[in-house]
């Protein structure tokens, strides 16, 4: 039975892929850009492309074995899957930001600032420890808006290459999370086709180190 594999669009995919075809694993057909199934040229493997968030839940229920995450979404959905790989790319790191002319004001206790983000849990869960009360704005992009708008005080989102808060005015304050690419398993699906899977996880082994 083919394998499914669900693959992130937007950033990750390119790096997805090309980390798959080093690797040797069957590529995707080629194809217009609007199927969300897609299967390799030999027929072993099935690709779906799902959004970033999306694609732990995918292989946590099971409707794809084998998935590529950011480290940053796999701890957001708190996904139950096998984690046998971090893959050299998609690097970044979630942390807190401000505006700059004002990047102190909003951490103190008193104030419980409003934080806006993609992560949710993730930020409640940083906030909580430091016993900082928040409120929580839940956003699904473009984050940097919230304290351009007063929609809120800080934000909780990925910083790359630092771009977007540069542009937007906004200062990194804390590092929450390093993270990077993962290559994650469905439990079941390790347990009832673990020579297909172990094939695969080897030979992308071999070019991670
Ligand atoms: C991500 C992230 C930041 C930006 C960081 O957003 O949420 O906005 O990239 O990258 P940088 O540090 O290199 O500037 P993305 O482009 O995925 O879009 P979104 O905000 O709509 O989610």
């Amino acid at each position: 039975m083919p394998l499914t594999i669900a693959l992130p669009k937007g950033r990750l995919a390119d790096d997805a892929l090309l980390w798959l075809d080093r690797a040797g694993w069957p590529l995707p057909v080629s194809d217009n850009g609007r199927r969300l199934v897609i299967p390799s040229r030999d027929g072993s493997l099935n690709y779906v492309l799902a959004k970033p968030m999306d694609v732990p839940v995918f292989v946590e229920q099971g409707a794809a074995d084998i998935g590529i995450a950011g480290l940053d979404v796999l701890r957001e959905r708190a996904a139950d899957v096998y984690e046998p790989m971090r893959l050299p790319f998609g690097h970044c790191r979630l942390s807190v930001a401000a505006p700059v002319d004002r990047p102190d004001r909003p951490l103190r206790l008193e104030l419980s600032p409003r934080v806006a983000t993609k992560y949710p849990r993730l930020a409640a869960d940083y906030f909580r420890r430091r016993g900082i009360s928040v409120e929580l704005i839940a956003l699904s992009g473009s984050v940097e808006l919230g304290p351009l708008v007063d929609l809120a005080d800080l934000i909780v989102d990925l910083v790359e290459t630092g771009g977007t808060l540069a542009a937007n005015n906004l200062v990194e304050l804390r590092t929450i999370l390093e993270s990077q690419a993962v290559l994650i398993v469905n439990r079941a699906s390790y347990r009832l086709q673990r020579a297909q899977i172990d094939h695969l996880l080897s030979s992308m082994r071999k070019i991670v180190g």
